[in-house]
């Protein structure tokens, strides 16, 4: 029997920047020194900078140029030790060691819930040391720069982070919003033309899902986004982070209590074919091919017109995605839907389109309907490659 109860209650409001740039570290730009503030007023705020050995290994000059920006800013910043270069890829979230040595420097060089941890990298750096950051202490303040495109419109403007365990990836992490964020467009050069078109597929899977207009953008300029061009690169990174936030901001849950989770449109089966795959594939270009799956499928429910279908392949196709994959014989539908649901939590929330710029949630998808769509896309592609149509749509 109830003694008795208390009913706690309260709100712990964020906010963070999300700062657009060039050239972060060159000493004139004051950007991210001016986001740091020191506790107390007047003191040099404390930072260890942790690089991506992947962006280090290419543009070596950067971690001279983090050290000359410090001491440019010596009045304000104080670097706790020289930049830590992390090893890159999902090698730092697969293997202890690089979090292991993160909780080593928070102790030994002092490093409390006022210091800064600035991490510049690819998605999985940036999950490792957010981790690393958000649990040493409970927390201390992160700046991320995300080096990468998927990492600019997608994975360093969130909340959240991880490492795997045990091989089951994300298995660890936390909900932790960033003190704030970064995206320096002159880190992108040096990233492989592949890995920058595979970050264009979370564009177009946000843009399908929440802003017809974006994704009209990205069907106009789909040649200028298939030869990398900045003038369309670095509006799509943005609207993208814009639209990211936007629905962790609006979506009235944040940290993903419910079981909806719209931004995971494509994703069902493109965390499959990754595995199917051996990660050949990489996250983008598997999430085009579940995109693609998804819209055969919304278009065979009646959901979405066969031009509006088309329109969205062509825009794939054109960007330099190829939506035909040997792994798409070996999903498991019924199984990669029983892995979804589980990642959930709850019930299986799959979002498809009813629109182009509007998603829906449904929480059951016919799995013969789905297999059907799977042959169709296999099909279809073998005869898009001989003779592509493009009806134009969207304006
Ligand atoms: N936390 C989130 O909300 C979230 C969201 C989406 C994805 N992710 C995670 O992000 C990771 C994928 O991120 P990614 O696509 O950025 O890949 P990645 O982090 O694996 O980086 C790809 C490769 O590029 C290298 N690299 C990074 N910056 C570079 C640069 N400027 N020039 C040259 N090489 C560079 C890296 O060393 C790595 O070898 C996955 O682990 C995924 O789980 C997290
Ligand atoms: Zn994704």
């Amino acid at each position: 029997m109830l003694e008795h109860r208390i009913d706690q209650s309260f709100e712990v409001r964020y906010s963070y920047p999300v700062c657009f740039t060039r050239g972060a570290f060159a000493p004139e730009n004051r950007l991210l020194v001016d986001l740091m503030r020191a506790q107390p007023p007047g003191a040099r705020a404390r930072v260890l900078f942790a690089v991506d050995s992947g962006l280090a290994g290419v543009q070596p000059g950067c971690i001279e140029a983090i050290e000359k920006y410090a001491l440019a800013h010596a009045d304000a910043i104080e670097l706790v030790r020289p930049p830590w270069i992390v090893r890159g890829g999902e090698t730092s979230k697969r293997d202890p060691r690089e979090v292991d040595e993160f909780y080593g420097y928070a102790r030994d060089l002092r490093l409390c819930r006022h210091s800064y941890i600035v991490v510049i990298g690819g998605g999985a750096v940036l999950d490792a040391i957010g981790y690393a950051a958000a649990t040493a202490h409970r927390g201390l303040r992160l700046i991320r720069m995300p080096s990468t495109v998927l990492g600019q419109n997608d994975a360093g403007v969130g909340v959240k982070n991880a490492i795997n365990w045990q091989g089951r990836k994300n298995f660890l992490g936390t909900f932790t919003p960033p003190f704030a964020v970064i995206n320096d467009f002159e880190l992108l050069a040096s990233v492989p033309a592949a890995d920058r078109r595979a970050g264009i597929a979370e564009a177009v899977k946000v843009a399908l899902i929440r802003d017809r207009a974006f994704f009209g953008r990205l069907h106009r300029q789909r040649l200028a986004l298939a030869a990398l061009a900045p003038h369309a690169m670095e509006p799509m990174i943005v609207r993208c982070a814009e639209l990211h936030l936007a629905q962790i901001r609006n979506s009235g849950d944040p940290f993903e209590r419910g079981s909806a989770r719209p931004l995971d449109f494509g994703h069902w089966s493109a965390h499959k074919l990754e595995e199917l795959s051996a990660h050949r594939l990489r996250h983008g270009e598997a999430v085009a091919i579940g995109i693609a799956l998804d819209v055969q499928y919304s278009c065979r429910l009646g959901m979405i017109g066969n031009v509006a279908a088309d329109t969205i392949m062509e825009t794939l196709c054109d960007i330099g995605f190829t939506l035909d994959h040997a792994a798409l014989d070996r999903l498991d539908v019924e199984r990669a839907l029983g892995d979804f649901r589980e990642h959930l939590g709850g019930q299986l929330c799959i979002t498809l389109l009813k629109g182009i710029g509007e998603g829906v949630e449904v929480n059951h998808i016919d799995i013969g309907t789905m297999r059907a769509c799977i042959g169709e896309l296999r099909a279809s592609q073998r005869h898009a490659r001989d003779e592509p149509i493009a009806p134009e749509v969207v304006s």
